[in-house]
């Protein structure tokens, strides 16, 4: 490799829903179909960074051979890959439609499913541990975090904010419900200190480059001449 050229960062990025067992053969899931999480990862590794793709049960996948997939299907199941994952990564980008919550396990269903009954059936949901909130804790020096946002328009940036905040991340790129499972967004970036860029309404498929430059972008200028 030339000295002289930059680094380029490894990028982690993470896609699609979360499936939380009910009984053996339901599930809680949402609607994300993987489509920015694939995007972004095959633009990544089409510009030479080590891509790597933990991915849920998604609609749409990484097309590109050279990004490397490795699957999940529980919150937990990707709390395990997160941890064994990050050490190696310079920017994670969580667009993944991780559960809040989760039904509360419970031991007369492990096995089992739910029988039909006349009665009314309550679903105990316990909350799920904040990933992202997890890496950040964690995070080795340099490491740049950025998380996704679904919320009403009007809450947008508040939103967005709350997160940055909470999550103790980098940038926010915050979606509009409607960009659920539509192959378009009007995408929002938030950074930590306040600055925000409109990428206004396209396809995730072109936001994907902008987005993955904005945030290089980012880590390039924390880490300094050093990238
Ligand atoms: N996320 C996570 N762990 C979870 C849930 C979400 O790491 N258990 C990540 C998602 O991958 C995404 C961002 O956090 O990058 C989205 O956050 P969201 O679920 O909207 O955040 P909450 O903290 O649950 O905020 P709110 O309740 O306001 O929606």
């Amino acid at each position: 490799m030339d000295a002289s050229l930059p680094r380029l960062p490894r990028v982690l990025i993470t896609s699609g829903p979360t499936h939380e067992p009910i009984d053996r053969v339901r599930f809680l899931g949402n609607r994300s179909s993987g489509r920015f999480g694939s995007a972004l990862a095959d633009v990544a590794a089409a510009q030479g960074h080590r891509t790597v793709v933990l991915q849920g049960p998604v609609k749409f996948s990484p097309l590109r051979t050279d990004v490397e997939v490795r699957n999940f299907s529980t919150c937990s199941d990707l709390q395990t890959l997160l941890r064994q994952s990050t050490g190696g990564f310079d920017i994670l980008i969580m667009a993944a439609a991780v559960a809040d919550y989760r039904p509360k396990p419970n031991p007369a269903l492990s096995g089992g499913k739910f029988r039909r009954t006349n009665a009314p059936l309550t679903l105990e949901l316990e909350p799920t541990p904040d990933l992202l909130a997890e890496v950040s804790a964690t995070r080795q020096p340099g490491q740049l975090l950025v998380g996704f946002a679904l919320e009403p328009r009007a809450d947008l940036l508040e939103s967005a904010r709350a997160k940055l905040e909470r999550k103790r991340i980098d940038m926010v790129v915050a979606n509009p419900l409607e960009a659920m499972d539509s192959p378009e967004a009007e995408v929002t970036v938030v950074y930590a200190d306040g600055r925000v860029t409109e990428l206004g309404m396209l396809s995730k498929a072109e936001h994907a480059p902008k987005v993955l430059a904005l945030a290089v972008a980012e880590w390039r200028r924390r880490v300094g001449a050093k990238g």
